[in-house]
């Protein structure tokens, strides 16, 4: 695997890949990699002839007091496992590397970037969108993989994509679950042992919230229920049942559905969503 530090020598190197017509694929990360950074790994191996992983901390898309000084750092892990899966490229550019000019904020990601996690975390998908445009400026990949997990982050950066006419094609992976069913983070590491126990009746309410939508229940009934449920274990930043293309609230004829959530437990904020089709719409 080769690592680059600086964003000239990858793309010097990726230079004559392109020049033979080799599809190129990207995974932005922030390291701290666990297997539902690798399922994203391994979509983009199956679609292109060389895969770049890149791992950067973003500072941009932390707001102010969360944890980007303390966010989970292990880069021999990171290098083992992506040597393990036969990685090509690793990117670990420097901050300088990817802001050289300073790090305003210059990505307005309109209403979308407002809602849901980013009604709690001001500036979050700005920074998000902020980096993911420099990092598809420097390695100008055909593909790059996303999680589900983070839905919301994943529609802004296809919006992004559209508004801007980049020629990346965004592609996106299901969310990876612990055996009891808790979506893999990297955060999950802050989990206390008597909250990581806890942490997945988090999955466990969205579940029920879409089974009784799938039996027909009203949406905001479902959605009080939820939130009340997920009250007595969480502190709930939010919980909304929305039209999954665009997080739009539901019509009548609204098929695709997501169930959305953010909670804290103790100091750990956790994220999941369930995505589905809506019987008979
Ligand atoms: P990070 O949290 O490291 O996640 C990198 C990618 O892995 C994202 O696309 C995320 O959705 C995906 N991912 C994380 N957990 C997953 C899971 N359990 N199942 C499937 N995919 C999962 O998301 C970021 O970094 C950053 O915001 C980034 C896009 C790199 C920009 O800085």
């Amino acid at each position: 695997m080769k690592i680059f530090e600086s964003s000239d020598d990858l793309q010097f190197f990726l230079e004559s890949y392109k020049n033979n017509h080799k599809k190129v694929a990207l995974v932005p990360t922030m390291g701290g990699l666990h297997d539902g950074h690798l399922k994203l790994v391994e979509k983009a191996q199956a679609l292109a002839d060389v895969v770049v992983v890149s791992i950067f901390v973003n500072p941009t898309q932390f707001s102010k007091g969360e944890d980007f000084e303390s966010y989970p750092k292990n880069f021999t892990n990171d290098k083992a496992l992506l040597v393990d899966r036969g990685i090509d490229i690793l990117f670990i550019p420097s901050k300088n590397e990817i802001y050289p000019n300073g790090t305003l904020l210059n990505y307005e990601v309109g209403p979308m970037g407002q809602i849901l996690c980013g009604a709690f975390r001001p500036f979050h998908f700005n920074g998000v969108a902020q980096v993911v445009k420099r990092l598809f400026d420097i390695v100008k990949p055909d593909y790059s993989v996303f999680g589900e997990k983070d839905y919301q982050q994943l529609l802004i950066i296809k919006s992004l994509v559209k508004n801007v006419d980049l020629s990346v094609s965004i592609e996106s992976v299901a969310t990876q679950r612990e055996s009891d069913n808790l979506a893999m983070s990297t955060r999950n590491q802050y989990l206390s042992i008597k909250n990581r126990k806890k942490a997945p009746l988090f999955y466990k309410q969205l579940s029920k919230a879409k089974a009784a939508i799938e039996q027909g229940d009203s949406i905001e009934l479902v959605k009080q229920k939820a939130l009340s449920k997920l009250s007595v274990d969480f502190e709930v930043e939010y919980l909304e049942v929305l039209n999954a293309n665009n997080l739009t609230q539901i019509v009548t004829n609204t098929a695709e559905i997501i169930i959305i959530s953010a909670i804290r437990l103790g100091d750990t904020r956790l994220i999941d969503n369930i995505v589905f089709r809506r019987p008979n719409v």
